[in-house]
């Protein structure tokens, strides 16, 4: 396998059809981790994955996973959503650990690995990352890739059944 950047631990590549079957398992066994912070319906049918596959067409969204070296395994996914070119040239981040390998610094290393390679290879100048004030876990690991705390918007994501504030995240290419 080759990737598109590769860390001590982790190799980062796009998600592709092949790996509906382990992307399918991973969500479901990663139900209780994920459910209060993601928008959204997880993603638990091989067609369910087919239909979000498609968000990666047309270069508004790019998606990617954060690889295992030593099993190749997938680790945890990470997107860049709502791309916007021109005189911005950013884009927003999502992410998520897989329960069988969270909290052993996977995602510490795919963040960075994604974040140099958005700015290198994608050409974008800013990241943001939208976070509820309480998911600690999520500050913690965007404070190691490199982000900032910019600002505070209240209601402004529907998750779990309500509207959540979030904090806004950014890191730009000159902070890194
Ligand atoms: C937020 C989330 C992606 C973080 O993933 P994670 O797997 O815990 O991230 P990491 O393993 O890289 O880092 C977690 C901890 O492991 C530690 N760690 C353990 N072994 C490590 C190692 N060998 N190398 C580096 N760090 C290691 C890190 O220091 C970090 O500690 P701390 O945050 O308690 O200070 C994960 O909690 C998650 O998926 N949450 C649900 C979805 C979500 O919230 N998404 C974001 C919405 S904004």
């Amino acid at each position: 396998m080759s990737y598109l950047a590769y860390g001590d631990r982790v190799g980062l590549r796009h998600l592709v059809m092949d790996d509906a079957a382990e992307i399918v398992a991973l969500n479901k066994e990663s139900l209780d981790l994920h459910g209060p912070w993601l928008p959204g319906a997880p993603i638990v049918t091989r067609e369910e994955f087919e239909s979000y596959l498609g968000r990666f067409d047309g270069g508004a969204h790019e998606g990617f996973v954060v690889c295992r070296l030593d099993t190749g395994g997938i680790a945890g996914r990470i997107n860049v959503n709502n791309i916007v070119r021109g005189t911005h040239q950013s884009g927003t981040v999502g992410y998520a650990a897989y329960a069988p390998s969270a909290g052993r610094g996977y995602m510490t290393e795919g963040l960075r690995l994604l974040v140099a390679y958005a700015f290198e290879e994608l050409g974008l100048h800013r990241l943001e990352a939208n976070i509820q004030p309480g998911n600690t876990a999520s500050i913690n690991l965007a404070k190691r890739a490199g982000f900032q705390r910019e600002g505070f918007s209240p209601n402004f994501q529907f998750i779990d059944g309500a509207w959540r504030d979030h904090e806004r995240w950014a890191v730009t290419a000159e902070m890194v």
